[in-house]
């Protein structure tokens, strides 16, 4: 059975989701992405129903990997555990947040675009960090020259990923999987696009296909 982290990898691509309504939206959002063959996501607290949501993800569809974002204080990781979210996904290294997840044994990716971040996950035993905000601090580039002193880590670039740009970065065996949002929009969601949304996740589910196949 592979370990979470790998069913992550596997399939490549991870929807970072604000959700407003989630009453209204969750289950039919967790349906649409899962349809896509895109059973992951990182549910955001920029919202503030994001355990909600997570708690509706999940109940709508089980088998799907649930995980929360922009996580800022181990409240909001209680929080997200209580819930159901698999993983914790935070904007920067927080060394309190690492070392709370690490002690309630829930994975834990750190936003890590330095080398002084990357040392900090090293100390504390990680092995996936997201790269955040990826195409601002540098994208692919930064992200091989960073894995010459640090080989050990995978990383999940977020921030400016599209479907244009993911084939960059995802035939690279670096990376671990993306992030992005660009398949679940504001616009999509509060539209109810649902099709549009399983259609892109679609996409770039093949994109990953073809990216790792070549
Ligand atoms: C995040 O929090 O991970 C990013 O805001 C997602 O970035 P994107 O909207 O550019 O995909």
């Amino acid at each position: 059975m592979a370990t979470l982290l790998e069913q992550i990898s596997q399939i490549g691509v991870v929807p970072v989701i604000k959700l407003d309504n989630p009453t209204r939206d969750a289950a039919a959002l967790a349906k649409a992405l899962c349809a896509g063959g895109v059973p992951v996501a990182e549910v955001t607290f920029r919202a503030a129903g994001a355990a909600e949501a997570i708690r509706l993800m999940k109940d709508a569809c089980p088998e799907m990997i649930v995980g929360a974002g922009t996580v800022l204080t181990t409240e909001q990781v209680d929080a997200a555990c209580e819930a159901g979210a698999q993983f914790i996904v935070t904007p920067g290294y927080d060394p309190e947040l690492v070392a709370y997840c690490q002690q309630k044994q829930i994975i834990i990716l750190p936003g890590c675009t330095t080398p002084t971040d990357y040392h900090a996950a090293y100390k504390a035993g990680l092995s996936v960090l997201k790269f955040f905000p990826a195409e601002q601090s540098g994208g692919m580039d930064k992200i091989k020259a960073m894995s010459a002193p640090f080989p050990m880590f995978k990383v999940m670039p977020t921030g400016g990923i599209s479907l244009k740009n993911l084939e960059s970065y995802v035939k690279n065996p670096i990376i671990a999987a993306c992030g992005g949002s660009y398949m679940v929009t504001a616009d999509l969601i509060n539209g109810q696009k649902w099709d549009e949304i399983t259609d892109l996740c679609r996409k770039s589910v093949e994109i990953v296909r073809q990216a790792r196949q070549g």
